[in-house]
């Protein structure tokens, strides 16, 4: 199996970089720099590559240098396929991707072409936080995979739609049966793979949490806000349904991927109350999981971008994980020092960041 990797990176008025140039090989390179100095800025720059947008989750327009008209992102792959990428930022034209040079209609068209497993410390914080930041970790990862993006489109317009109705006044059943049919059908898919996805990685999240040296029982448990019996479609169809009273009283829709949760038991106590080392641990082996998940729909191993991951982590922890990151498709991982990488990740490319990268 050959993977497709990063081989050359221009970015162009993007957050900190006026002007720079990388040059990366497939098994990676660890991105070294002071606080401030760009790490994490290249790490997203990478993610818009794949994601088409900002693993940061922020709009396009923070990433223009300084808040300015825009930014551009250009990269080439290498491996078993070779290609470009582009990713151009302007204030008044909007965003415009090119696989080579073919404009891109829609991000869904990007979507596969190269993917990407990321990992910060503020995602942990996220993670703790919210069911939303929870909900994120699935769609994410789900996003990168076929046509989830495609009904999560469909889902949202619905329910705005249903929203609206509900928060104008008291709609009647038969004026907002249109949008629950649509409501319904969209997100019952997502919830159904939502729900095939953590089934796939329990087993998964289980293994790399003990591998990094976890003692502690993990459960995680997809927690739908409505109950599923048998069937998705009708459980959801007949939940709505029973919502419908409530809904028209609060104005908005209670039922549905939108309210759905990840649960996560460490311990048998719930994620709330984790350790922050046990949440980030928790969170590393969900990431490996991914990776594994994405390498299995695709047949080919997605780019790791590993921002932080060793710091605050104990010395057994920060070796159980480097072993795990290297031989496992193009590695990024960030780091104030190289000599605070272990073995063997310490053996991947350095390359240094300073904030004033002009070629
Ligand atoms: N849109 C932007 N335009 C210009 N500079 C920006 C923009 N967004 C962020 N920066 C700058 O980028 C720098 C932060 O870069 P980054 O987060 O990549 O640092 P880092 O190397 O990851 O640091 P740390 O080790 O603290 O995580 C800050 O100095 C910030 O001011
Ligand atoms: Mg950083």
């Amino acid at each position: 199996m050959e993977d497709v990797f990063l081989e050359v990176l221009e970015l162009v008025r993007f957050r900190s970089y006026s002007r720079a140039k990388f040059l990366f090989g497939p098994e990676g390179a660890i991105i070294v720099g002071r606080n401030g100095s760009g790490k994490s800025n290249l790490l997203e720059s990478i993610s818009f590559l794949a994601l088409g947008k900002s693993l940061r989750g922020v709009p396009d327009s923070d990433a223009a240098m300084d808040g300015g008209d825009g930014f551009g992102i250009y990269a080439k792959f290498g491996g078993e396929e070779e290609f470009r990428i582009s990713v151009v930022y302007n204030r008044g034209r909007g965003k415009r991707i090119h696989i080579d040079d073919r404009p891109l209609r829609r991000i869904s068209e990007l979507l596969g072409k190269f993917q990407v497993v990321s990992f910060s410390p503020e995602e942990v914080h996220l993670l703790l936080r919210s069911p939303a930041g929870r909900r994120r970790l699935l769609d994410m990862l789900l996003s990168q995979v076929g046509g989830y993006v495609w009904y999560w489109q469909r889902y949202r317009r619905a329910l705005l739609h249903r929203n609206r109705l509900l928060s104008e006044g008291k709609p009647s059943r038969r004026e907002l049966r249109p949008w629950d049919l649509q409501v319904v059908k969209f997100g019952s898919e997502i919830v159904r793979r939502r729900m095939e996805l953590v089934r796939w990685m329990e087993g998964k999240v289980k293994m790399f949490y003990e591998v990094l040296g976890g003692g502690e029982d993990v459960a995680v448990l997809y927690a739908p806000s409505f109950p599923v019996d048998g069937d998705i479609l009708e459980s959801f169809a007949e939940s709505l349904d029973e919502s419908t009273e409530q809904e028209r009283r609060l104005g908005c829709t209670v039922v549905g991927p939108h309210r759905d949760d990840l649960s996560v038991r460490i311990g048998g106590r719930d994620l709330r109350m984790a350790s922050q080392g046990q949440a980030k641990s928790f969170l590393l082996a969900w990431k490996l999981g991914e990776a594994l998940f994405l390498c299995e729909r695709s047949g080919r191993r997605p780019a790791l971008l590993m921002d932080e991951v060793f710091s605050d982590l104990d010395s057994e922890r920060s070796e159980a994980l480097a072993g795990l990151l290297v031989g496992k498709g193009q590695c990024f991982v960030t780091a104030i020092s190289e000599d605070e990488v272990p073995c063997p990740v310490r053996n991947l490319r350095v390359i240094r960041v300073d904030g004033r990268c002009v070629p």
